[in-house]
């Protein structure tokens, strides 16, 4: 599934590098992949998708603290 379609970025790729910290902010993800630097119609979902992996991750932060 396309993230960009005008770059042809996919979600995955994109997921994977916010997962291990490769990426960490919608600025990041624009100048590592180009993902919403054309028509930009694509911003709400690369940011919708850099907030969902943050909050993964501080959910995941909290759970292992918790152990
Ligand atoms: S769809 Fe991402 S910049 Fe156009």
């Amino acid at each position: 599934m396309y993230l960009c379609v005008c770059k042809a970025v996919r979600v995955r790729p994109v997921q994977a590098a916010l997962r291990a910290g490769q990426l960490q902010s919608v600025e990041q993800v624009q100048r590592a992949t180009g993902a919403s630097t054309a028509c930009g119609a694509c911003l709400d979902a690369v940011c919708d998708l850099v907030k969902r992996e943050q909050s993964c991750a501080a959910e995941g932060a909290l759970a292992a603290a918790a152990k």
